[in-house]
C-alpha cells in the first residue's frame, strides 16, 4: 500500500541536557526488554548496527558492547541535543566503535545495503508518515540483514481501579497526536507495517509494563509536562487542567494499592529477503 505522507510536525518533548532525566527513566524502565529483543533478534559480535531516533544513546552505548571491536553502531537523531549528549556518554565510556549523526529518519544519509542490523524505538510514534521511515531502515540493511522496531500503543495505559488522570491522558495524548497526524496504535501496527515495507513474514512480541511503586510511576507525570507546550497549542487541554493531572498521577505513585499499566510495547524483528523467492525470516 502506498503511505500517504503528512509534513511532520516539530518533536513535541524536551530534547539535549532537559531530556536527560525522563530518557534515563525511559532506559530503566524498557532497557531490559529492549536488551532481550535485541539479542533474540539475532544481535552479534562483529555486526554493524544502525540506531534511529537514537535519542541520548544509551541503548546504542549497550549494543556497541555488544558488537565489540569488530562491529560498529552508527546513532542518527533529527536533534543536535540530543547528539550532543549522546557524543558525551559515549565520550567517558571510550567507546571507539560508536557514532552519532545527525539525520532525518526519511532520508537518514546513511549507505544502503550496508548494514546487519538496523534499530528504533518509540521512534515512530513521532512519525507522520511511518512507512516511509520504515522503507529508509530496510534500504539501509544488506540483503539478510534484521530490522528491529519496538513501539507502544496508547491503549497499553490504564491504572487498576481506573482514574480520572490517566483516562485524561489517553485523551489528551490522542489529540495531540491527532492534530501532529500521528498515530496513537502505531505499536500494534508495526507487523502490519513490516509486511507494507517488504518484510513478509515478521516476528513479534507484545509486552505490558506493569509498575506498582517507585520512581518509574512518575514516567507520564514527566512526560506530560515536557509535552505541556504541545498540548496547549493543540488546545487539547489547560494549564490548570494539566497541573491538576499531575498532582493527582503524584498521588497514584505513592499509593500501592493503584497498579499502573505503564505502557504496551510491540516488539517487531524480521530478516530482509535475501535472494529473489526468498520470503524473510
Ligand atoms: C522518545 S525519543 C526515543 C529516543 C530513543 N530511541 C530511546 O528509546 O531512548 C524519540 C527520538 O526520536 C527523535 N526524532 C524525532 N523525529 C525524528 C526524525 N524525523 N528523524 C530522526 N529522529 C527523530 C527525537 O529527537 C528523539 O530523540
Amino acid at each position: 500500500m502506498e503511505s500517504e505522507h503528512h509534513p511532520d510536525k516539530p518533536y513535541v518533548l524536551a530534547t539535549g541536557e532537559k531530556a536527560v532525566s525522563r530518557l534515563d527513566l525511559l532506559e530503566q524502565i524498557f532497557g531490559p526488554a529492549t536488551r532481550q529483543l535485541l539479542s533474540a533478534a539475532g544481535l552479534c559480535s562483529g555486526m554493524r548496527v544502525a540506531e534511529i531516533g537514537c535519542g541520548i544513546g544509551l541503548t546504542a552505548r549497550w549494543v556497541s558492547t555488544q558488537v565489540g571491536a569488530g562491529g560498529s553502531v552508527t546513532g542518527v537523531d533529527s536533534s543536535p541535543g540530543q547528539l550532543r549528549v549522546a557524543a558525551e556518554g559515549a565520550a567517558e565510556t571510550g567507546a571507539t566503535n560508536l557514532s552519532f549523526h545527525e539525520g532525518n529518519a526519511y532520508e537518514t544519509g546513511l549507505p544502503r545495503d550496508s548494514f546487519d542490523l538496523v534499530y528504533a524505538r518509540f521512534l515512530l510514534c513521532h512519525l507522520a508518515d511511518p512507512v516511509k521511515a520504515l522503507a529508509e531502515m530496510s534500504s539501509l540493511l544488506k540483503r539478510g540483514g534484521i530490522l528491529v522496531c519496538e513501539d507502544h500503543d496508547d491503549g497499553g495505559i490504564f491504572t487498576e481501579p481506573a482514574t480520572h488522570a490517566y483516562k485524561r491522558l489517553v485523551e489528551i495524548s490522542d489529540a495531540v497526536n491527532r492534530s501532529h497526524g500521528l498515530d496513537s496504535s502505531i505499536g500494534l501496527k508495526l507487523p502490519r507495517l513490516f509486511r507494507e515495507v517488504g518484510f513478509r513474514q515478521p516476528q513479534v512480541n507484545v509486552n505490558q509494563i506493569t509498575v506498582l511503586r517507585g520512581e518509574e510511576k512518575r514516567f507520564w507525570e514527566l512526560t506530560l509536562r515536557e509535552a505541556e507546550s504541545a498540548i496547549l497549542a493543540a488546545h487539547a487541554s489547560t494549564s490548570a487542567e494539566l497541573d491538576a493531572i499531575c498532582e493527582e498521577m503524584r498521588k497514584i505513585a505513592q499509593d500501592e494499592s493503584i497498579l499502573l499499566m505503564l505502557a504496551r510495547v510491540t516488539q517487531v524483528w524480521a530478516r530482509k529477503p535475501g535472494s529473489p523467492g526468498d520470503r524473510g525470516l
